[in-house]
């Protein structure tokens, strides 16, 4: 199976570094073929990877069964309809992978030739250490083994759970956008130690370690927060005087707007 991206930024760095990290992995740098705008990125990210870089994309559709597209997503609709000559020639529909935030699989129906099988995929950016959360779903024309090729692409970065393309949008929120939110948490949590004396560097690495060892323990202990919550919280304690600080701050009415505000905006974008 050969695989092609266009786009060699941030993303397509991420991904191509997570397929090919392992000497063990089913996925080899040779078989990965990469262009960008100015190519150079393209060769530096080839150079890092053992893959190959081309000079166009119309070069990396005729080397790909599987092609990634890793452009901005108002990039697509200049990118795309540039290889779609490229993608009717050859005997066998590549798949076509595509990770721009917000742009639904009918927009990419519309610009690509027609019966391409596409699977829209939503990784986030800690996916540069493997530890991504990446949604899933695919149009009619994909069939399980191509969307078993795609989880096992995106398991190199971390976890993939296929969602129904109606609650992409929602995923977008809580399995990419969020991870800024946790990030600005984390910052805020840091500077409010630093304002009370602790050095920044140890404060964000306490803070971090928490967040880790909080989320573990949702995952692995099977109850929800709330009653977590309960635990920490001792009667007359100290914990239950900044829990009811924060709610009357409005944390949770906080999160609520981030959250219908990035929807939002992935609904326009997706139009
Ligand atoms: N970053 C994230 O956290 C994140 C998370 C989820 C999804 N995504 C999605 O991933 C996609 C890429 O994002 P990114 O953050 O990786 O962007 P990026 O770092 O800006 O990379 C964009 C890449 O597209 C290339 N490019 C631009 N125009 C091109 C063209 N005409 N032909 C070929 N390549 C072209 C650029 O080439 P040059 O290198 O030569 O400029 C660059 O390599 C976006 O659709 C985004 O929505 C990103």
């Amino acid at each position: 199976m050969k695989y092609g991206f266009i786009g060699a930024g941030n993303m397509a760095g991420a991904i191509i570094k997570g397929m090919t990290r392992s000497t063990e992995s089913r996925f080899d740098g040779k078989d990965i073929s990469i262009t960008s705008r100015t190519v150079v990125s393209a060769e530096e990210l080839a150079k890092a990877c053992g893959a190959n870089a081309c000079r166009t994309g119309v070069e990396v559709v005729a080397a790909s069964d599987v092609l990634v597209l890793a452009v901005k997503p108002q990039m697509l609709a200049e990118v795309v309809p540039a290889l779609a000559g490229a993608i009717e020639e050859k005997a066998e529909r590549p798949l076509v992978v595509s990770i721009a935030a917000g742009k639904t699989l009918e927009y990419l129906e519309g610009l690509l030739p027609a019966n391409t099988p596409i699977v829209r995929v939503m990784p986030n950016i800690n996916a540069k250490i493997g530890a991504s959360t990446s949604g899933l779903c695919a149009n009619a024309l994909v069939s399980e083994e191509q969307k078993q090729i795609v989880r096992e692409m995106f398991s190199t970065i971390g976890t993939v759970a296929e969602i129904e393309e109606k609650q992409f949008g929602i995923f977008s929120v809580i399995g990419g956008a969020s991870v800024a939110f946790a990030y600005m948490y984390m910052d805020a949590l840091a500077r409010a130690a630093l304002k009370a004396g602790m050095p920044k560097k140890q404060a964000l690495q306490i803070t971090a370690e928490t967040v880790l060892g909080s989320a573990r323990m949702v995952l692995e202990s099977g109850e929800a927060p709330w009653p977590l919550v309960d635990q920490v919280c001792s009667p007359g304690g100290t914990t239950i005087e900044g829990v009811t600080a924060l709610q009357a701050a409005g944390f949770e009415s906080a999160l609520t707007k981030a959250f219908d505000a990035v929807l939002e905006k992935d609904v326009r974008l997706g139009k």
